[in-house]
């Protein structure tokens, strides 16, 4: 039995173009408006190649409008209770729910997608996250008490899915106070100016969102503008890189939701029917235009034969056509140069040897169509293996064991999402925790909800959408404001303490921090130390550090060591290592006089760090209790010996006696803070209307380059590696360039903690040199970076973030806008260090029979 036509009507969508037409404007502080140049373009109906209406093009003063509304409207948005809030957010759930229809229609004509798909995914998805986000903007004060919104969003979304890009940035943003200029894609435009003129119409401020429509050139002026506070970008992994490097070294906070090269793995013991019908949802869903479409196929070799013939049988049963003909499962292509790619990459691969198979019947004549297409006899390393098509193309190869899955599903720069089959839950959860990628889906595939983020890893983006973990996406520390408006943390090497007083909370605040630290905080809980040897039974003694100086009755270490004169080599891979370079560079003490030499690090050297550190993945993998173990075992080693590295900082950076005492202190502090995080900071079960359970896991990101500054040369460093490591990544660390031996000391200490070899690397030398190069480095997954003060700060900033946009590794300015104060708790540890050394993995695995 064959299905009739059942087309959907689209006279009320029409009727929408009509009334607005024959030009749609930008919509602008709450109304629409043409062009400021009169410039437009044509949008047109994929399923027929024929005009849909025409669009206003973007250009600078229409762009300059819009973020000027945009900001206009931020001052009482942001201050608009977040019950307020939550109720807009929740009017715009209900008019998508009410106008769910009309959406649905016009998002079909204008992006060519079955109108099954836009009505009963896309838009009811859309309302799901506006509802979802009310109760975030309902809660945020308790919830994100710590925080506040960042200011304008630039929001830059891909065609593919127009609605719901919109949703999962315009949601998240308006909750958390921010508002929004949303540049939609030029194939797309329609259903995001319907959009804001209904939230107009259900009562949201003008200015808090608005639309600006064109081509990438308006993109770019979005993403330049001043005024733009954060960018939020889903489209291709060129256009991400572009953007990285334009926002590099603004401030401009930055998430990239880019492509993938999704895995669908196949095991011998999964349910072939029921994985046959994940294919078709993973690869010919929206035509195969999803970011996280399943494309490759990896099936175990003893059931690929079964399994093609079966998705080939399915293949010949989709029915392909007009999008508005409820019963069609695969639409039009949205424009002519992305069916144009379609072609050009499938011939590629079969000039590569591949062969190509298509079911038997023909797609219409008019308009942009492509079938639904299998791929086999394709090599790991061929195009069609490794690049996005963005179509309905599947690859399929084999694999024998678990371990050659996880290889092959691994063998791609991206890492957005996978799918495992396979009815042995030990097994495919082994090989999701396997896959390098933000979301994996057991025996399920494109499941998505707002309560679940979704982002990629490595060259898939950084950043996540829905769920809680979204949401900091939108929001900045309050102290960075708060901080920034005082005076500057005052340089160590200058310091400002009057050396006087007995060492408690009220020196400490001498230190750098801009405001007195409060009784109870660093310096006066870490009065008691672990010092000296371990008394009987091994059990560390516990002392009192004494209030008049470090050593007290001891005796005044100060005075008993004899001048410094080190000689320090690099660390890497657990062993003291030469630099390459053959050079050391002197370090002297305030007073000019030299206190020893370090290796000059360079690129070799910080490519054997990064080899080294990858050698010790294992350490993820280490139970979260021994990770904090270790953490706690170098703070007690290095609190044996705080004298010492006290006495080192004093005559490297001329801190009094009591301040430097009060930053080895509060560096072992850190550590036991770290120690007490490692099995701490775990992960959610997320509440999708999945049944069975959406998990929520934080995974370290690799190998971290830290690159530190000159304040605080000791605590800056380790509250840094701190939280790198105990979250599981490896790092390679650059100490700070002027007072390096503060941290190359640390050494022994590290060997007498059972840091297993290649954990932390070190690598002495010119900062910005080491920084450059680790930013460069393809293999590293994530940067740190906290420069030297004022515009020579701005400029490693600046080249960091540029150059990190080679693979799109996580690149995080620590001290920009504002300049941590080390000693704070507030700003120098704590759950934004640990978001930053972690990426959110979620797991959705469905219960039942
Ligand atoms: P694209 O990345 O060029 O476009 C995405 C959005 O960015 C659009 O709104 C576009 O106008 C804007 N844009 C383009 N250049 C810009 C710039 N320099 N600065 C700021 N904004 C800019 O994607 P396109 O050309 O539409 O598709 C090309 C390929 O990208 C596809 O074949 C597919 O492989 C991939 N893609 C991936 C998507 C995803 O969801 N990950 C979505 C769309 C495309």
């Amino acid at each position: 039995m064959a299905y009739g036509p059942a087309p959907e009507a689209a006279g009320p969508a029409r009727e929408w173009l009509e009334a607005h037409g024959p030009t749609l404007g930008h919509y602008i502080d709450g109304r629409f408006v043409p062009s400021a140049d009169g410039a437009t373009f044509e949008d047109q109906d994929p399923a027929t190649g024929k005009g849909l209406t025409r669009v206003a093009q973007g250009g600078a003063a229409d762009v300059d409008a819009a973020v000027a509304s945009a900001r206009a409207a931020f001052t009482s948005w942001s201050r608009t209770p977040g019950h307020v809030r939550a109720r807009y957010l929740y009017a715009l759930a209900r008019m998508v729910q009410r106008q769910a229809r009309l959406l649905a229609v016009l998002e079909a004509l204008d992006n060519g997608k079955p109108i099954r798909e836009s009505r009963d995914i896309d838009v009811p998805l859309v309302a799901r996250h506006f509802y979802h986000h009310a109760g975030w903007a309902q809660l945020m004060a308790e919830e994100f008490p710590n925080d506040e919104p960042l200011g304008v969003v630039g929001a830059i979304i891909p065609w593919n899915f127009p609605l719901l890009m919109l949703a999962w940035k315009v949601a998240p943003a308006l909750a958390m106070g921010n508002t929004v200029v949303l540049k939609p894609a030029e194939y797309t435009s329609v259903t995001a100016l319907a959009f804001a003129e209904l939230a107009g119409r259900a009562g949201l401020p003008p200015g808090v969102l608005n639309v600006v429509t064109g081509d990438g050139g308006a993109g770019a002026l979005l993403v330049g503008h001043e005024e733009v506070d954060k960018i939020a970008f889903t489209g291709s992994t060129e256009v991400g890189r572009e953007i990285r490097r334009a926002t590099a070294g603004t401030g401009k906070r930055l998430s990239l939701e880019l492509g993938g090269k999704s895995p669908f793995v196949v095991f011998d013991d999964a349910d072939l029917d029921s994985a046959v019908e994940g294919v078709v949802d993973a690869i010919w869903f929206n035509q195969g235009q999803v970011c996280c479409a399943g494309s490759r196929l990896l099936m175990q070799e003893n059931v690929a034969p079964a399994l093609l013939d079966k998705v080939r049988a399915r293949m010949e049963l989709l029915r392909l056509g007009n999008p508005l003909d409820k019963a069609v499962d695969i639409g039009a292509i949205v424009a002519p140069v992305q069916l144009e790619r379609i072609r050009r990459l499938v011939a590629q691969g079969e000039s590569e040897g591949a062969t190509v198979w298509q079911p038997s019947w023909s797609c219409p004549a008019e308009g942009l169509w492509y079938p639904p297409t299998l791929v086999t006899d394709v090599a790991p390393a061929s195009t069609l293996a490794q690049v996005e098509v963005f179509g309905p193309v599947l690859t399929a190869m084999t694999f024998r064991t678990a371990a050659e899955a996880v290889a092959l599903a691994n063998n791609t720069p991206f890492g957005l999402a996978a799918s495992v089959w396979s009815e042995g839950i030990g097994r495919a959860l082994e090989v999701a925790r396997g896959i390098k990628a933000g979301t994996v889906w057991i025996n399920c595939t494109n499941q998505f909800d707002a309560a679940s983020g979704f982002g990629g890893y490595r060259e898939s983006g950084f950043g996540r959408e829905g769920g809680r973990e979204g949401l900091y996406e939108y929001v900045r520390p309050s102290w960075e404001k708060r901080a920034g408006s005082a005076a500057a943390p005052a340089a160590q090497g200058k310091p400002s303490g009057n050396g006087k007083g007995n060492g408690h909370a009220g020196e400490a605040s001498s230190l750098g921090s801009s405001r007195p630290l409060p009784a109870g905080d660093v310096v006066s809980q870490t009065a008691y130390l672990y010092k000296g040897k371990p008394g009987p039974g091994g059990a560390p003694v516990l002392r009192d550090a004494a209030p008049d100086g470090p050593n007290g009755a001891d005796g005044d270490p100060f005075a008993a060591y004899p001048p410094l004169d080190r000689t320090a080599k690099l660390y890497i891979g657990g062993k003291q290592a030469r630099p390459d370079s053959g050079y050391s560079r002197a370090i002297s003490g305030p007073d000019g006089a030299i206190l020893g030499e370090v290796g000059e690090g360079n690129r070799k050297d910080i490519r054997n760090a990064v080899e080294a550190a990858h050698k010790a993945s294992g350490w993820a993998a280490t139970a979260a209790h021994a990770r904090a173990q270790i953490l706690y075992y170098i703070a007690e080693n290095l609190s044996a010996r705080a004298d010492e590295f006290a006495a080192r900082l004093v005559a490297l950076t001329g801190a009094t006696r009591r301040e430097a005492m009060a930053e080895v202190e509060a560096a072992v502090e850190r550590l036991f803070t770290y120690g007490a995080w490692a099995d701490k900071y775990d992960g959610q079960v997320h509440a999708t209307p999945l049944r069975g359970v959406t998990l929520a896991v934080n995974e370290p990101i690799g190998v971290l380059g830290l690159v530190c500054g000159d304040r605080h040369p000791l605590l800056g460093f380790i509250s840094l590696v701190a939280p790198a490591i105990a979250m599981g990544n490896t790092v390679v660390a650059v100490p700070s360039e002027h007072y390096p031996l503060a941290a190359t000391d640390l050494y022994q200490v590290l060997e007498t903690s059972d840091v297993p070899a290649g954990v932390v690397n070190i690598v002495t030398g010119g900062r910005d040199a080491l920084a450059r190069v680790l930013a460069e480095h393809d293999d590293v997954q994530g940067l740190w970076y906290v420069g030297a003060d004022g515009d020579e700060e701005a400029e490693g900033a600046r080249r960091v973030e540029a150059l990190s946009a080679g693979n799109l590794k996580r690149a995080w300015v620590l001290d920009r806008p504002t300049a941590r104060d080390w000693l704070d708790p507030a700003q120098g540890q704590g759950p934004d260090f640990l978001r930053q050394a972690t990426q959110v993995k979620n797991i959705w695995v469905p219960s039942g029979d």
